[in-house]
C-alpha cells in the first residue's frame, strides 16, 4: 500500500513540477506557479518519507527542524533586493546535499560500474557548486571583494586543475584508485568552484547564479541515477535545463557570450572608462518642470532600470502612474530583458507595487511605440537605454538590444549623477537635444513630481 502511495505521490509531484516551469514564464501566471512548485515539493518530501528504505524518523525530523531554522528567517529577513544572493545562498546548501549524499554513497556502498560514474558526477557538480556558491553569495553581498580577481595564466591553471579532478574521477570510477583519491578528488571539486568564480565580476554574478542552478540541477539528477530515483532525475534535469536556457537567455539579452561572461574579467576593463565620464553640457530640469511636461502629455512610457530598485522608487511610480491615468495619459512601462542585476527584476518590484501587468511590455512588444510617445521617463537605467550599443562598435555593449527612448518626442532621465551603469560607460542619450536629466534619487523625485502634478494645468 505504502509502496504504490508514494509511487504515486512522486508522480504528482513530477506533474506539478513541469507545471509549475510552464506556469513560470509569464507573469500572469507565475503565482500559480510557484504554488504549483510548492505543492509538488510536498508530495516529493511525503512521498519520500513513506519508502520503506527509511531507518529512522528522528534524524530526518531533526533535519527539518535545523532547516526550517536556517530557511525562514532567511526567506522573512532578506530584502527583494538581496534575492540574488538568497538564490547563491540555497543553491549552496542543495547543492552541498547532492555531494555530501554522493559522498556518504561512496563510502557506505562503493557502487561499482554506471552507479558509481553518476555517484562522482554528482559529487564533483555537487562540492563544485556548492562552493563556487558561497563566492557568488560573498561577491554580490560584497563580503569577498566584487572586481574580477586576475592573475597571468589563470585560465590555465584551472584548466589544469580541473583536468586533474577529471582523471582522479576517472580512476574512481575504474575501481582500483588508493583510499586517497576520493577526498582528493572532492578537495579539489570544492577548490575550482572557488577559483571558478574569482575571475568573474560581481555584476556578473545573476548570470553565473543562473548557470550554478543548472550545475546543481545536474548533479541532482546525477543522484537521481546514483539513487535510482526517478523523481530527483526529472526535477534535475528540469532544473538543470531552465538554468541554462534562462543563463544563455541573459548572455543574448547583454550581447555577450558564455566566455566571455566565466573567463572575460567583464567589469574590471571598463571601470577605467568610467572615470572618463564626458564634460558636455547636459539640460536639467527641476520636478516642476517633469510635472507639466507629464501633464501635457498623450502618452508616456517609464523605462524602469537597476536606480529604481536601488531607491525603492516602484510605489511611488505606482502612484504616478495612477496620477496620470486619471488625467487620461496613455502610461505604459518598458522593460528590458537584463534591466536591473537579476532576470524579472522590474516585473518583480512593479508587481510589488500592484502596477498592472497588462501595462508591462516586453523591448520587442514596446520598441516601435517610442516614435509617438510624448515623453519616455527613465528611472534610473542607463546601459538599456545607450543608444551607443546600436552604432558604436568600439563600446563594449555594441550589439546588445536596447529601449529605443531616444526616439521619444521628450526623453526625461531621473539618477542621481552622470556616473555610469553596471557596463561603465557614459550614455550619449544624456547629451541628446530631446532629454531633460533629473538629477536626484529616483524615489523622492518621484514623490516631488506626484506632489508637483495636481498643480499642473
Ligand atoms: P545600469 O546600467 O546599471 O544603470 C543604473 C543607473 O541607476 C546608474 O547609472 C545609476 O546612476 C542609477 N541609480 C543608482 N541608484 C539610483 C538611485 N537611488 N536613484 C536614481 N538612480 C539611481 O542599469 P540598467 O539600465 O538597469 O542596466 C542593467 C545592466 O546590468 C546592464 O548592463 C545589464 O547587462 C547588467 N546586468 C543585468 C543582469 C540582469 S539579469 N538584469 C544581470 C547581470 C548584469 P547614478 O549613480 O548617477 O544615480
Amino acid at each position: 500500500m505504502a509502496e504504490s502511495f508514494w509511487q504515486f505521490a512522486y508522480l504528482i509531484a513530477a506533474v506539478l513540477i513541469i507545471l509549475s516551469i510552464k506556469w513560470l514564464n509569464s507573469p500572469a501566471t507565475a503565482r500559480r506557479g510557484v504554488q504549483a512548485g510548492q505543492v509538488g515539493m510536498l508530495f516529493a518530501v511525503i512521498g519520500t518519507l513513506l519508502r520503506h528504505e527509511i531507518v529512522s524518523y528522528e534524524w530526518i525530523a531533526g533535519g527539518l527542524v535545523l532547516g526550517s531554522l536556517i530557511g525562514a528567517p532567511l526567506a522573512y529577513l532578506m530584502p527583494m533586493t538581496a534575492l540574488p544572493q538568497l538564490t547563491a545562498l540555497s543553491h549552496a546548501f542543495g547543492a552541498f546535499a547532492a555531494a555530501l549524499v554522493g559522498t556518504a554513497e561512496y563510502y557506505h556502498k562503493t557502487p561499482t560500474g554506471f552507479v558509481m560514474g553518476a555517484l562522482v558526477i554528482e559529487t564533483l557538480l555537487g562540492y563544485l557548486t556548492a562552493t563556487a556558491s558561497v563566492m557568488a553569495f560573498g561577491k554580490l553581498q560584497e563580503i569577498v571583494p566584487t572586481r574580477p580577481m586576475t592573475y597571468k595564466g589563470q585560465n590555465f591553471v584551472n584548466l589544469l586543475l580541473f583536468a586533474f579532478a577529471i582523471v582522479l574521477a576517472g580512476w574512481v570510477i575504474e575501481g582500483s584508485a588508493p583510499a586517497w583519491a576520493f577526498p582528493a578528488f572532492s578537495g579539489l571539486s570544492l577548490l575550482f568552484g572557488v577559483l571558478l568564480i574569482l575571475p568573474i565580476g560581481g555584476g556578473d554574478m545573476p548570470t553565473v547564479i543562473a548557470l550554478l542552478n543548472s550545475y546543481a540541477g545536474m548533479a541532482a539528477a546525477a543522484m537521481g541515477f546514483a539513487l535510482n530515483n526517478k523523481l530527483l532525475i526529472i526535477a534535475g534535469a528540469l532544473n538543470a535545463a531552465s538554468g541554462f536556457i534562462l543563463s544563455v537567455i541573459m548572455c543574448k539579452a547583454m550581447n555577450r557570450s558564455f566566455t566571455n561572461v566565466l573567463f572575460g574579467a567583464f567589469g574590471q576593463v571598463q571601470q577605467a572608462s568610467a572615470s572618463a565620464a564626458s564634460a558636455k553640457p547636459v539640460r536639467s530640469a527641476s520636478a516642476e518642470d517633469a510635472a507639466s511636461i507629464l501633464a501635457g502629455s498623450r502618452k508616456v512610457i517609464i523605462v524602469p532600470g537597476y536606480g529604481m530598485a536601488v531607491a525603492q522608487a516602484q510605489h511611488k511610480i505606482r502612484e504616478l502612474t495612477d496620477m496620470l491615468v486619471k488625467r487620461g495619459v496613455d502610461v505604459q512601462f518598458a522593460i528590458h530583458p537584463v534591466a536591473g542585476r537579476m532576470p524579472g527584476h522590474m516585473n518583480v518590484l512593479l508587481a510589488e507595487a500592484d502596477i498592472s501587468y497588462e501595462r508591462l511590455k516586453e523591448m520587442e512588444e514596446i520598441n516601435s511605440d517610442f516614435g509617438e510617445a510624448d515623453v519616455a521617463l527613465v528611472v534610473g537605467a542607463n546601459d538599456v537605454v545607450n543608444p551607443a550599443a546600436r552604432h558604436d562598435t568600439a563600446s563594449p555593449i555594441y550589439g546588445m538590444p536596447i529601449l529605443d527612448v531616444d526616439k521619444a518626442h521628450t526623453v526625461m532621465v531621473i539618477k542621481r549623477s552622470m556616473n555610469p551603469g553596471f557596463a561603465g560607460i557614459d550614455n550619449e542619450l544624456y547629451y541628446s537635444d530631446r532629454t531633460l536629466m533629473l538629477f536626484g534619487d529616483a524615489k523622492q523625485f518621484v514623490s516631488e513630481i506626484v506632489k508637483e502634478l495636481p498643480k499642473a494645468a
